[in-house]
């Protein structure tokens, strides 16, 4: 059998993107609760202020803050191992200086996990995952400041001390190496400059971006010993966007660009979580760009200590990359690219390549050596209720299908993956753009884009088709 006997086959959530419940129970703002909906074409706005009967899809989103016990029972029919989730900060500290986490907060993840081990389903929890305390940006811009350091640190330890014995995987930041492109500002590091109104075109300043990825991994690297210290138990992975990238052409000059995109976009964030240093190759990325990261000078010896254990990544899609500036642009999932003449896109512009999972899962297990898991893949597409009810979502199935089997052939050449959690196991609003209708679930949700919709859930096609991938383990995936 290709997969380990206890492969964690499973599905992810984020907490912005599902929760809703957006001020209950002493809940604070996040960055994600001031988002609109916006749509392929159109940008989500950002409004620090809220507006007066202005939509704003975090605030209700799937409602899992009141069904979680529905949904995670769905989950186990599924036969699901494992679930990824993310913890959302402001429950724990509101504005994410209080003196004292906000019980309520707490418990209600004490809750989520005691269901999903009701179920024999192991939590992965997201520490951070574009959920940055709206008053930390109001404050400090978010993780420009090196404040940010210890009061993250606060966050993980009150969350290590209190889910210990009942937690095993933790992920510090989702797609850290988001903020090596200009959307990942505001989404990942609750940056938001003067003068930015909307989510596609961010008044962007690189050098607050990789100061701030400075200050991520110094926090992050802090994290993984902090946890080791509380539970010996306890695994600490990162968490990174791949997006394969093949040159355009043979031309050794695409070639060359080709190599120099994965080294800042692919390579770059985890050569330094995984390896405990920051790569030869950035230092004349920075000089070339004006960038100077300020340091101290004991972060070296933390990056070196603070390693992760597992490697984990998100995967949708695959671009080129050229040395000809003028060539056209294909829209990507947060890092763009050239479009590939041999493949085809989804509804969003994401170009489906499966066969660039097994390349990504090979090029990362020779250089890295530690356990690997996919912790996001999937296809986001409209889906249609037919009149008897059923949702034939067959293209997904055929997506899914495809990548789990080029995840078996990455086993058979050798790589040791340990876990396959698809993106939006259940509907839940779009990260991009803000859309219910960019779905993504073997669940579907009755809920829409202008925030209509009872929260009914119902099983799609691919509901009773992973689940029997599931149990065969990854065997049956007729
Ligand atoms: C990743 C994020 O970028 O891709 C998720 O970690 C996001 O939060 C997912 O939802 C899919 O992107 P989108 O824009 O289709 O929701």
């Amino acid at each position: 059998m290709p997969f380990q006997k206890d492969f964690l086959w499973g599905g992810a959530v984020a907490a912005n993107q599902c929760e809703g419940a957006w001020d209950a129970d002493g809940k604070g703002i996040s960055c994600a609760d001031i988002c609109t909906v916006g749509s392929a074409t159109q940008s989500k706005r950002i409004t620090p202020v809220l507006e007066e009967g202005t939509l704003y899809p975090s605030h209700e989103a799937i409602d899992f803050y009141h069904r979680y016990r529905e949904d995670i029972a769905l989950f186990a029919e599924m036969g699901f191992r494992v679930f990824r989730f993310s913890i959302n900060w402001t429950r724990i500290y509101p504005t994410g200086e209080e003196e004292t986490p906000n019980e309520k907060g707490l418990a209600f993840y004490d809750a989520v996990i005691e269901e999903c081990r009701k179920h024999h389903i192991e939590p992965l929890i997201t520490i951070s995952h574009y959920e940055v305390p709206l008053a930390l940006t109001q404050k400090y811009n978010g993780w420009a400041s090196r404040e940010m350091i210890d009061i993250f640190l606060k966050y993980c330890q009150t969350i290590f001390e209190r889910y210990r014995g009942k937690v095993k995987y933790w992920l510090t930041f989702n797609e850290i190496n988001g903020a090596t492109g200009g959307f990942g500002g505001f989404l990942s590091q609750g940056i938001l400059n003067e003068g930015t109104k909307d989510f596609m075109h961010q008044v962007d300043i690189p050098q607050l971006r990789f100061q701030g990825l400075h200050h991520q991994f110094v926090a992050s690297a802090k994290a993984v010993q902090l946890a080791h210290s509380i539970d010996p138990a306890y695994r600490v992975g990162c968490m990174q966007i791949f997006s394969t990238s093949y040159p355009l052409t043979c031309d050794p000059k695409d070639v060359i660009a080709c190599q120099q995109r994965n080294h800042i976009k692919n390579w770059f964030c985890g050569d330094v979580q995984v390896r405990g240093a920051y790569p030869n190759y950035i230092w004349r990325y920075f000089k070339e760009n004006g960038i100077e990261i300020e340091m101290h000078p004991e972060d070296a010896e933390t990056l070196r200590a603070g390693c992760v254990d597992f490697y984990t990544f998100s995967y949708y899609m695959s671009s080129c990359e050229t040395a000809d500036a003028e060539k056209k642009k294909a829209q990507g999932n947060l890092i763009g690219g050239v479009a590939n003449p041999y493949l085809k896109a989804s509804d969003w512009g994401w170009q489906i390549d499966p066969e660039g999972l097994r390349y990504a899962l090979n090029e990362i297990y020779d250089r890295y050596q530690i356990p690997l898991m996919v912790v996001e893949n999937g296809l986001g597409a409209r889906d249609s209720v037919a009149a008897d009810g059923t949702i034939a979502d067959d293209y997904r199935i055929d997506y899914l299908r495809r990548h789990i089997e080029q995840m078996r052939e990455a086993v058979e050449d050798g790589v040791d993956l340990i876990g396959y959690t698809p993106w939006g196991c259940i509907d839940l609003v779009s990260a991009s753009t803000g859309e219910m209708a960019k779905r993504y679930g073997f669940i579907y949700v009755e809920k829409y884009d202008d925030g209509t919709g009872d929260l009914s859930r119902r099983k799609k096609k691919s509901f009773d088709w992973y689940k029997k991938v599931i149990a065969s383990n990854g065997e049956d995936l007729a």
